[in-house]
């Protein structure tokens, strides 16, 4: 049975810089605030008309050069997005013909910040068994569009961005790549970080009144998925550990999804990792949702934070909400 190796990795970031001081000037809040709570210093936001398919297609062309492959090569496109450009068709279908891939399969993943871990586990099954030789895993995100920028939104406005990453996962004879992946949900908690809007329940989907109450927003208690967050990273890390027999102490670098520098540093705390065992870029880009684990990996790989036979752990949890790991030999 072959291994599922990451063969090749990429992202992009729109160029538009948007820091904590440019956020003041659309609603109440500041830099010293949003740092203090989150670690973000700025985010990047898309120029209008750029949807989250075409944030993907550097990131993927990043990966696909960096796997050293043609498009023909590539067996599945597995396309993570909670933002997707449509209701319908998928983000993947409009990356396949906009990057004239040939009519391979094209899977949206909605699983929101976990999408991407998901989105790995999918690959790893399908190169396993042997279905295919390579296969596309993008998480990409335009959430600049979904936040109120008003004082009404502040709370979930602040610690969102736009971003795109995107890994080859290839099918390997060596004894690295995905050792395991982790995967969970709980409904419960849906409508504690939700888009309530446009929505299949209610006609017309969209409506004036939807629009003034802002439902077509990203809306987040924020209290409660911290709460959430910080019992599940650890566990679900902790899962992908015990099935390998492996303890913190061996993981060479964590690369979590990047929520929000407290919710890190306690998983950090809980683990008992040192600040070198911990990969943080949220800083830079804010929560870029299914994009962020892609982003972070494939800077900590260009930064040589990541060699050849590390233990690497990536894990997330978001909406839903949904949680997962997954745990590699680099
Ligand atoms: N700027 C300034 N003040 C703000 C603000 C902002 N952007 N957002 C909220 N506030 C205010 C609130 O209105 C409140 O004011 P009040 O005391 O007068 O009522 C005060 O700050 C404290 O708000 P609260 O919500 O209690 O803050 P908090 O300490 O819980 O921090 C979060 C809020 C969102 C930073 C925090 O709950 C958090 O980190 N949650 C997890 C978020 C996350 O990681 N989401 C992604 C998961 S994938």
């Amino acid at each position: 049975m072959p291994n599922a190796k990451i063969s090749g990795i990429g992202f992009f970031v729109p160029p538009k810089v948007m820091t904590n001081e440019d956020l003041s000037q659309f609603m109440d809040t500041n830099d010293e605030w949003i740092q203090e709570r989150t670690g973000i210093q700025e985010r990047r936001y898309v120029e209008n008309g750029v949807s989250t398919s075409d944030l993907a297609i550097p990131a993927v062309e990043m990966a696909m050069d960096n796997a050293g492959l043609e498009k023909g090569d590539i067996g599945l496109i597995i396309f993570a997005t909670s933002t997707p450009d449509y209701y319908a068709p998928g983000s993947g279908c409009l990356l396949q013909e906009k990057m004239k891939f040939p009519t391979i399969g094209a899977l949206d993943i909605r699983v929101q910040c976990s999408g991407f871990v998901y989105g790995l586990s999918v690959a790893q099954q399908y190169i396993e068994n042997s279905i295919f030789k390579h296969v596309l895993v993008i998480g990409s995100e335009v959430q600049s569009t979904a936040m109120d920028l008003s004082t009404r939104g502040r709370d979930t406005a602040v610690i969102f961005g736009d971003g795109a990453g995107a890994v080859v996962v290839s099918a390997s004879k060596d004894d690295s790549g995905i050792l395991s992946t982790h995967l969970h949900s709980d409904g419960a908690y849906a409508k504690e970080l939700w888009v309530e809007a446009p929505s299949s329940g209610i006609s017309p989907r969209l409506n004036q009144e939807i629009l003034d109450d802002g439902k077509h927003f990203l809306k987040m208690n924020g209290r409660e998925v911290f709460r959430h967050a910080v019992t599940r990273f650890p566990e679900v890390i902790i899962e992908s550990l015990d099935s390998n027999g492996f303890s913190s102490e061996d993981i060479d670098l964590l690369v979590p999804h990047q929520a929000n520098i407290r919710i890190a540093q306690m998983i950090q705390k809980r683990l008992g990792l040192r600040d070198n065992q911990i990969y943080s870029n949220i800083h830079k880009y804010g929560n870029t949702t299914a994009a962020s684990v892609p982003i972070a990996l494939c800077e900590a790989v260009n930064e040589n934070k990541v060699k050849k036979g590390d233990l690497v752990v990536l894990a997330a949890f978001g909406s839903g909400f949904t949680w997962a790991s997954a745990i590699l030999r680099w």
